[in-house]
């Protein structure tokens, strides 16, 4: 009798949440091939420390997902692979289309040709736009005020229709913040540009940024800055091996969000980051930026209860101090 697990396909493996799932796939003993053209990812990390196999290629190119998917006998597909830039996505929203929207038909055509029907896929909770209730429950209307979020929107529709047309199964995450990182410290965020405040605070207690910018301290919220919720990394990449079992058991397809349903202010990020490093963080208040939402917080409560997401680093002095190690020992 066999106990070997099936093979997933990751695509955007060698990028941060995407390497995060493939140690969680390998930690739970399931086969992993890393599909990364690294425009963003790491081949280090995925060769050298997660040691899985790497196909440098795009997601875009279908003769190449052809002669993937008839190498490996992949059970499913986690998708990570996207560009991810909020304000780029504003300037050059062709390349989010073509990228985002365009690359993953081309993925989803070659998985119904190869007769591969099950999908993970990293949605976000810029699909909601401006929220009209926190914590934002799965049935909030989705109205995204960036290409980025319309993007991400638009392949979860494609989604649910390729279930109507084609009984094609799909489960669709919509993170909060990503934040953190492996908590045994074999892997972190590593993002370049770096827009994502917990990174650019511990960059700036490295010394290698001279100051943290706060964007709008007039907000309605208690100390007047934006409030988001932060989740563990770990904590995405455990629901993902749920969401990827769920599937493979016979799940429908569905939407969780995944977020702890606890907001942290801008400030409280940086004043819990000075506690955690010890350092003085130099912060910069500038405007508003267009576009940002006082509050985004998500209910995940729905991936607790039927998948049994029960996410173990919820703290946010845990979460930065996971971040602030990975960050020592790649920037330091
Ligand atoms: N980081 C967050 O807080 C967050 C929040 C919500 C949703 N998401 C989504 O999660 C996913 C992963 O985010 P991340 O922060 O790990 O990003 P990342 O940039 O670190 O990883 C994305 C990876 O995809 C690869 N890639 C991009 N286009 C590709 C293509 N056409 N073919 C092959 N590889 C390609 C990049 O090289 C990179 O390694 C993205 O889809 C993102 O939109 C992230």
């Amino acid at each position: 009798m066999s106990s070997v697990k099936p093979t997933i396909l990751v695509t955007g493996g060698a990028g941060y949440i995407g390497s995060h799932a493939v140690l969680a796939l390998k930690r739970a003993a399931y086969g992993v091939v890393v599909l990364d053209n690294l425009v963003y990812g790491h081949r280090d990390l995925v060769e050298q420390v997660l040691q899985v196999d790497l196909i440098v290629g795009d997601i875009n190119d279908r003769p190449l997902l052809d002669e993937l998917f008839a190498k490996y006998d992949i059970a499913a597909v986690m998708h990570f692979s996207a560009y991810a830039y909020v304000g780029e996505s504003v300037t050059t929203p062709d390349k989010y289309y073509r990228n985002n929207v365009v690359a993953t038909l081309t993925l989803l055509e070659a998985m119904q040709a190869a007769s591969i029907d099950k999908f993970v896929f990293s949605s976000t909770c810029a699909t909601y736009g401006v929220p009209k209730t926190v914590p934002i429950p799965e049935d909030h209307p989705q109205s995204p005020i960036n290409p980025y979020g319309a993007t991400k929107l638009m392949v979860e529709r494609i989604l649910a229709d390729f279930d109507v047309a084609y009984g094609f199964k799909s489960v669709c995450f919509r993170y909060f913040n990503a934040a953190g990182a492996d908590p045994t410290g074999l892997l972190g965020e590593d993002h370049d540009p770096e827009t994502h405040l917990i990174p650019l605070v511990l960059q700036t207690a490295l010394g290698k940024r001279q100051s943290v910018s706060i964007f709008g301290t007039d907000y309605d919220t208690p100390d007047g800055t934006c409030i988001r919720d932060y989740i563990h990394v770990t904590d995405l990449a455990n629901a993902h091996i749920l969401g990827v079992e769920y599937l493979l058991q016979g799940g429908d397809s569905t939407i969780f969000n995944l977020g702890n349903g606890n907001g942290f202010s801008v400030r409280e990020i940086i004043d819990t980051a000075k506690q955690v490093t010890g350092r003085e963080i130099k912060v910069v208040e500038s405007d508003r930026r267009a576009g940002d939402p006082p509050a985004l917080v998500g209910s995940g409560e729905k991936a607790r209860k039927i998948l049994g997401w029960n996410p173990q680093y919820p703290e946010i002095d845990k979460i930065i101090s996971h971040a602030w190690n990975w960050h020592q020992k790649r920037h330091g």
